[in-house]
């Protein structure tokens, strides 16, 4: 990997967690009485960043952590993505007005939440313990890879990052894309994506 990638690139481990707040955040959006054009876009705006985020830990984050642990988390963390990936398929076959939309999109963040909590207080961890030389490097292959998946989908995302706006620029941030324009303000002498995490989270 390009040493000048490594360098801007955030750690593997925070950018994770960045997409994890970004999905998070933009989950607290969604009203149920809010109009239909809005709660699609902003439903198809989460449904694409937790597809790619979750292929970008299959293809990266899990192997490299498989190196040097073997434990139920690990194993469960794909069949978790699986289950996820039902739910999305469900509401992307689902008119917004079909009754059970609501429920299946909370259904979905419940499964989510369960998840990232599972990762962010044992996974990600573990992996700063485990391989924290690898951090860097593991982080720039992400984000090259990132910019390969949501290249094709630009306009998918674009779209629904539109129609979902007007539930909040928070939400809209939910965009997986965002995260490239993000590490072009990076100041790789300072950890900003560190100070953006705490202020989202004392802001929350
Ligand atoms: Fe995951
Ligand atoms: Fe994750």
């Amino acid at each position: 990997m390009s040493s000048l990638l490594s360098q801007l690139s955030p750690s593997i481990t925070n950018m994770i967690r960045l997409d994890h707040t970004h999905v998070l955040t933009a989950f607290h959006q969604y009203e149920v009485g809010s109009p239909d054009r809005l709660k699609k876009g902003l439903v198809d705006n989460v449904c694409l960043a937790i597809e790619i985020h979750a292929q970008l830990e299959e293809e990266i984050f899990y192997p490299a952590m498989r190196v040097v642990a073997d434990n139920e988390h690990l194993r469960k963390s794909t069949p978790e993505h699986d289950e996820m990936r039902g739910l999305i398929s469900r509401l992307r076959n689902m008119p917004v007005t079909d009754p059970a939309y609501d429920d299946t999109f909370f259904e979905l963040m419940r499964h989510v939440m369960h998840h990232v909590a599972d990762e962010e207080t044992l996974l990600l961890p573990a992996a700063e313990r485990l391989i924290p030389d690898q951090l860097q490097d593991l982080g720039a292959q992400m984000t090259k890879r990132r910019l390969e998946l949501a290249g094709p989908r630009a306009p998918e995302l674009a779209s629904s990052m539109a129609r979902s706006m007007s539930m909040g620029t928070l939400a809209a941030m939910g965009s997986a894309a965002l995260a490239g324009a993000f590490l072009l303000t990076r100041n790789r002498h300072g950890d900003r994506l560190g100070a953006a995490r705490r202020r989202f989270n004392r802001s929350a």
